[in-house]
């Protein structure tokens, strides 16, 4: 397809942490009518409601799916909609249907109706026991140990499946921990990454959910919002990766993040109460080696820990002061 030919967008999880910022940015890129914006049950944002289409749909249910392919004569499908790492385990059967169920049905309709791309995003916990901690390479062993992960490894091997067999043309990247200011999280093991800003502007410290010393590979949205845009438009012919290319920005001990936070805010404080989410964050990596991102498709990120603090408070701030927060 030419880089600029007309494309019709369908967002699975579209009122998701990413999902919703990643809609405003297509709808911005691609004209605001040619995104459709989707989620299972919970509301849409104003602004996601008025800047363009709307629908609820369930990826587990095929039919629901292809209804709304269908009616907006879809192309391209970003698809989103995922159980994260601490709900999946609390509830591992509805994080399979969700997440490879529904997986596997947007994938078929990808065959059935032809359509050009599909992003099939996966995620750091994809790793557990065996592979290295530091620097973890693209490849390298893949033994998950939560549920989440297990959806995410297969995810990408199925992906890569219907590339190969069916000349589907899915890719998609292992996202960090991503943090933002626009849509909370829902469900995360990263997300204490995200609570303590919120914390840090609402109540001036935080009660964190993993020790001091838990260090995580990290994203700023705006970073990941750019890494998917430009994956989904490198032209395939560069790709040797498809569903599982490593990208890095920054990685840090949650002492360092309350350090960063220190630096604009010097009274905030942070306490630490180590949860069942710790083990989880234990099995993931500290920081990956996005070298086959950079070579294949020019990746690379912008924003740095302090650069990522001033930005999320600022934005923080600004929302609590009109009241937006609670
Ligand atoms: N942020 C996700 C989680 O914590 C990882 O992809 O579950």
């Amino acid at each position: 397809m030419a880089q600029n030919e007309m494309k019709r967008i369908l967002v699975t999880g579209a009122v998701g942490q990413i999902g919703s910022e990643l809609t405003m940015a297509l709808r911005e890129k691609y004209g605001a009518d040619n995104v459709l914006a989707t989620g299972r049950k919970t509301p849409p944002s104003k602004e996601l409601l008025e800047s363009g289409p709307f629908e609820y749909i369930d990826v587990a249910d095929k039919a629901s799916v292809e209804a709304v392919v269908d009616k907006y004569e879809i192309d391209t499908i970003y698809h989103m909609a995922a159980i994260l790492s601490a709900v999946g385990e609390d509830k591992p059967w509805l994080c399979w249907s969700v997440n490879m169920d529904g997986l596997k049905n947007v994938l078929d309709i990808g065959v059935e109706k032809k359509l050009t791309r599909i992003f099939v995003p996966s995620s750091i916990a994809v790793w557990g026991p065996g592979a290295p901690l530091e620097m973890t390479p693209n490849e390298t062993v893949l033994k998950p140990t939560t549920m989440y992960g297990v959806t995410k490894v297969a995810g990408e091997l199925l992906a890569d499946y219907y590339f190969k067999r069916f000349g589907l043309d899915c890719r998609g990247v292992r996202y960090p921990g991503i943090i933002s200011h626009e849509t909370l999280p829902g469900g995360g093991t990263t997300d204490y990454a995200v609570g303590i800003y919120y914390d840090a502007v609402i109540k001036g410290s935080y009660e964190c959910f993993v020790r001091e010393d838990t260090v995580l590979p990290m994203m700023y949205m705006p970073d990941a919002i750019k890494a998917t845009l430009d994956l989904m438009e490198a032209p395939v012919e560069n790709l040797k990766h498809h569903n599982d290319f490593n990208i890095a920005a920054m990685s840090f001990s949650v002492t360092e993040l309350a350090g960063s936070i220190r630096k604009v805010m010097p009274e905030f404080t942070c306490t630490y109460k180590p949860d069942s989410r710790q083990a989880i964050a234990d099995s993931w990596p500290n920081s990956i080696d996005d070298t086959a991102a950079r070579e294949e498709w020019g990746w690379k990120p912008a924003f740095d820990l302090d650069a990522m603090t001033e930005d999320m408070l600022a934005n923080l701030r600004r929302k609590h002061e009109a009241g937006l927060l609670v």
